[in-house]
């Protein structure tokens, strides 16, 4: 398994392309942009995810991470970043997504065999990603387009010489060789919605660049299937076996990023999810001040706050948050949208001097009035920066359903599970459809009945299952969950949890 060749799906629409790569026997990794496509794409190759030879990521394709508007288009398969003449507002309709730069999914997940890429407008961004890797793809295709000269020369510099020129029109008609020159034999039928064969099995043979362009200036785009054409690309061949080279696969190791569509999260927590809007803020907070009169809540939200009001962590913590920000927090939340983030449990605010730098709206809560006053203070002269304080086990104050993004690092860990219940609910009534919860928690399921101070780093019974099971229940989809271990000994103590609302 671990020498399996493996492709990377750019634009992978309802995945038929990802389809025949699978059938082939090659893993695959499919990027869509556009969620409803993205979900068709999963339910078709559900089979192989279970199997674990298929995983899809839902985010667009950008020079930089964040949020962009994607222009979803009645013909789906046009959907595109760049709006173009195609798009009017009769037939098409603007919506928000994720983005992150391919470069960034090369580093995450490595070099494949062979990148397809077809994402209308941008597949010059990949090109590029491609060309500044120092280990690069076997095989590269992209959609012909008013960037393919360009594309071609970048490249034809980056070590790519040989090319093809493959009609996407009427490649119903193609047979695929039998013995075969790529993964196994399938008796495959291809429609418009396929790139087709690729590497050693592309129809028209392998030349160089002065030819391909010469083959696309003979192009007779008055004949309406000449409009569809791809190109391949590919390095010199290896001497040696060229999957054996390409060994590094995204389905060995442990590595994703948030955005990508898992089995558990789909039908079962969409339902879920139900629609319907949550009972008015206020009422809820009344509710919750209510229920603070159930002591025992009232005694875990206190038994913790008491240790963290001018504790001496403050000043050692705030020396850290450089390094675990670019260790392994802004890898985990890049795609996120910072439109409006709560930070939850903010004690002197180290996170939320973080995230204001890159947010539109920071709201910082904590439960200790001490540490509200410090932050208060801290960011008097911040104007996307508000301080409020908390009961305990609400986000007061923040209205349902307008937030980007939950964070809360460092503070979680340590809250009793009864708490971090209720703040689950609360982060489904507050986040707004697409939006996410970062939430580094406990994941210390030893000592169930003991106190929270005998565990190392006080860290309370907390664990990964009960997170998800419980944010299911919330309506809310786990679309990530690392496991921590800090000392790099083997102990895992926490858990770093990515929540995601669907709708
Ligand atoms: C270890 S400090 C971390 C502060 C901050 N997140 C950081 O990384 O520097 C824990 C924080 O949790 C806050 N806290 C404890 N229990 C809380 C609760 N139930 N609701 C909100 N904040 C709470 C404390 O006041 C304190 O600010």
């Amino acid at each position: 398994m671990s020498r399996a060749p493996w492709i990377i799906d750019f634009g992978a629409f309802h995945g038929q392309d990802a389809r025949f790569y699978l059938e082939k026997g090659f893993l695959v990794l499919s990027v869509e942009a556009n969620p409803s496509a993205a979900a068709k794409a999963f339910e078709l190759n559900q089979a192989y995810a279970k199997a674990g030879r298929f995983r899809l990521l839902n985010i667009a394709i950008d020079t930089a991470p964040g949020e962009i508007d994607f222009f979803v288009h009645d013909h789906g398969d046009w959907s595109s970043a760049e709006k173009n003449t195609r798009f009017t507002a009769e037939n098409s309709k603007v919506i928000k997504v994720s983005a992150t730069p391919a470069s960034e999914i090369f580093r995450i997940y490595g070099i494949p065999y062979y990148v397809k890429i077809d994402i209308e407008g941008r597949d010059i961004e990949v090109i590029r990603a491609i060309c500044s890797l120092p280990e690069k793809p076997l095989h590269v295709s992209y959609e012909l387009g008013a960037s393919t000269v360009i594309a071609s020369e970048m490249l034809h510099k980056a070590g790519y010489t040989e090319f093809s020129l493959s009609p996407q029109g009427n490649h119903g008609k193609l047979v695929a060789p039998n013995p075969p020159l790529e993964g196994d034999f399938v008796e495959f039928r291809f429609t418009g919605y396929h790139s087709g064969p690729f590497g050693r099995e592309v129809p028209d043979g392998w030349y160089g660049r002065e030819e391909l362009l010469e083959k696309i200036a003979a192009i007779d785009h008055s004949k309406g299937l000449g409009r569809w054409w791809d190109v391949h690309a590919r390095l010199r061949e290896p001497e040696h076996d060229s999957y054996v080279h390409f060994s590094r696969s995204p389905f060995v190791e442990e590595k994703s990023m948030p955005c990508e569509l898992v089995l558990e999260q789909d039908q079962e927590n969409r339902g879920v999810a139900g629609g319907g809007k949550n009972p008015a803020s206020e009422q809820r907070i009344a509710d919750k001040h209510q229920q603070l009169n159930i002591p025992h809540l009232a005694a875990a939200v206190h038994d913790v706050a008491k240790d963290w009001k001018a504790a001496k962590y403050y000043d050692d913590a705030e020396a850290s948050i450089d390094s675990q920000w670019n260790r392994f927090i802004w890898p985990s939340i890049n795609c996120c949208s910072f439109d409006y983030v709560v930070d939850l449990a903010c004690g002197h605010g180290r996170n939320t001097a973080k995230l204001a730098e890159i947010s539109k709206k920071v709201v910082a809560i904590d439960v200790n009035s001490e540490n509200v006053e410090y932050c208060t203070e801290r960011f008097r002269s911040r104007e996307n920066v508000i301080v409020r304080q908390t009961d305990g086990t609400t986000l007061a104050g923040v209205p349902d359903e307008v937030v980007s993004l939950v964070y809360c690092f460092d503070a979680m860990v340590h809250f009793d599970s009864d708490v971090v219940r209720e703040y689950i609910k609360e982060i489904r009534r507050v986040l707004r459809v697409g939006g996410h919860a970062f939430l580094h928690h406990s994941a210390m399921d030893k000592n169930p009945v003991g106190s929270f101070r005998n565990n190392p780093g006080w860290r309370n019974y907390m664990s990964p299952s009960l997170m998800a099971h419980w944010a299911n229940k919330s309506g809310l989809s786990v679309a990530n969950q690392v496991m921590l271990d800090w000392r790099g000994d083997g102990v895992v103590l926490d858990c770093l949890t990515f929540l995601k609302r669907w709708k």
